[in-house]
């Protein structure tokens, strides 16, 4: 048993962080034979991608994939902590749980993911959720074979989360979902400890993954046929900044365009640390997708310093307008409304920024207080119906500047990389380069290609075409 700290988890320490190599003892390789496994997923794609080693994992022990939950033999959630919405649904799943396990004794159930590190959720696994059969924690991910054989060779729960992240763990198998997308890794870990977020404590200190090893994973990718990367991280423009070797994700984005990789695209991006060398190899690379994700939480100098972001709104427009040089670029954001002591002039300033910004994409969210944070101390005298009015005001904003961005394409031609049948009966769906989902009508020979689609109509969030 080793169970999450918080204090641990808050420490930042300067120890070299070493590569380490997955590797399986072949004597469990055959615990899962004859069984189906079923993994549901919440939260970002780090958390898709991290499903995705879970799957190629168990499918080493000799599991199959099984999509209905109700009929598989081990189920294992990986969750979410962002907030408190992300916890209610996988406590809800686990009650559901609960019921499935009465009827089969079993059934074998596991968590992993950010909620695994909370100190409080653990504890509450240990005391009310005894039929979880093992917890396993963002740090020691590569664990799960021998944390699932402990836990059945015992018959007990069993929990192993570690409070201080380790090493990077390399050659971890994965069951890739999509065979044109891929999600490549090139950081973990958080160093920004924004007030509000609950990150840096799930998932450690930033850690940056060897050049060596992301472009030769891209280039792998490139011989199997794959069309676009997403280089995902906490906070990717830190990239390398934790190496010390002068090679940062300027340099990085550059190499990964020579691999020649027809679409790469990176996210999240902090706008402190987005440099004009990021720029200006976007302008240069074509295969550098026009669509950038910068987060920028309040349109408040004031909120933004209580949310610890390091910038203020003049900053944020500053490197927006020069973002805006690229050609064709859309920038999509996050705000958080209802963060403690924000006023409603504090409100109008993020309106304001938004009819400045008019942004192409947006996520919007009422803060929600994490256990642990700083912001989670701070006095909040705002009632939830004032921040659920300003939340819709915010959204009908939004929305508007999203059909106008999406207006504005009506009669042009676009890139689209095909993804396959659309959910609208007969027709296709992708993206564009700029990250806009079309439905088209088109060849069905032109799934996992890059085709050239006329745009004929536009919604708030989607567009519909032709291909040419
Ligand atoms: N409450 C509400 N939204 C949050 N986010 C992160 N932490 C919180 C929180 N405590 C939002 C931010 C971030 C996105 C991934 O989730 O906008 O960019
Ligand atoms: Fe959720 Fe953040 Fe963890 Fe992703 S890293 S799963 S968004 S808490």
């Amino acid at each position: 048993m080793q169970l999450p700290n918080y204090n641990e988890a808050r420490k930042r320490n300067n120890d070299k962080v070493e590569k380490e190599f997955y590797e399986l003892d072949s004597s469990i390789v055959n615990i899962g034979l004859n069984k189906k496994y079923h993994v549901k997923t919440y939260g970002c794609q780090m958390n898709e991608h991290d499903s995705e080693n879970i799957k190629a994992m168990l499918e080493q022990l000799g599991f199959t994939e099984e999509l209905d939950y109700e009929k598989a033999d081990l189920i294992i959630l990986n969750t979410c902590s962002i907030r408190e919405n992300a916890h209610n649904k996988a406590f809800g799943m686990l009650g559901r749980l609960k019921h499935l396990k009465e009827d089969n004794k079993n059934l074998i159930i596991g968590l992993c993911g950010c909620m695994a590190q909370e100190e409080k959720v653990v504890e509450d696994l240990m005391k009310k959720y005894k039929y979880v059969n093992f917890v396993f924690g963002t740090h020691n991910m590569h664990r799960l074979p021998y944390v699932l054989n402990e836990s059945i060779k015992t018959g007990k729960q069993y929990v192993e989360v570690f409070s201080k992240e380790g090493n990077i763990t390399e050659g971890i198998p994965v069951k890739r979902e999509n065979k044109y997308k891929a999600f490549v890794n090139i950081m973990y870990g958080c160093d920004k400890f924004c007030t509000y977020c609950i990150v840096p404590y799930t998932r450690g200190k930033q850690r940056s993954r060897d050049k060596n090893d992301i472009i030769k994973e891209v280039k792998d990718l490139v011989k199997k046929g794959y069309q676009e990367v997403t280089l995902l991280g906490q906070n990717v423009n830190a990239y390398g900044k934790d190496l010390n070797n002068n090679y940062d994700m300027a340099n990085l984005l550059e190499d990964v365009a020579k691999t020649g990789i027809p679409r790469v695209r990176f996210m999240t991006s902090h706008p402190w640390d987005f440099t004009d060398n990021m720029i200006d190899v976007i302008k240069k690379y074509d295969n550098i997708m026009p669509s950038i994700h910068l987060p920028v939480q309040s349109g408040s100098t004031k909120v933004l310093k209580l949310m610890g972001r390091r910038y203020t709104k003049d900053d944020y427009i500053e490197l927006f307008d020069k973002l805006k040089t690229i050609p064709n670029v859309t920038i999509s954001t996050d705000i958080i409304v209802g963060f403690p002591s924000e006023d409603e002039d504090d409100f109008e300033e993020t309106i304001k920024l938004v009819n400045y910004c008019k942004f192409d994409n947006a996520y919007t969210f009422i803060f929600s207080p994490r256990e642990g944070t700083p912001a989670a101390r701070l006095e909040d005298k705002t009632s939830i119906k004032e921040k659920e009015e300003r939340l819709y005001k915010l959204n009908e904003i939004v929305n508007k500047y999203f059909l106008e961005s999406n207006q504005k394409l009506i009669g042009k031609v676009v890139d689209v990389l095909v993804d396959g049948p659309s959910e609208k009966e007969g027709m296709l769906c992708g993206y564009t380069d700029t990250n806009k989902l079309i439905n088209f009508v088109g060849n069905s020979d032109s799934i996992g290609k890059i085709v050239k689609v006329e745009v004929t109509d536009a919604k708030t969030w989607s567009l519909d075409g032709k291909e040419k």
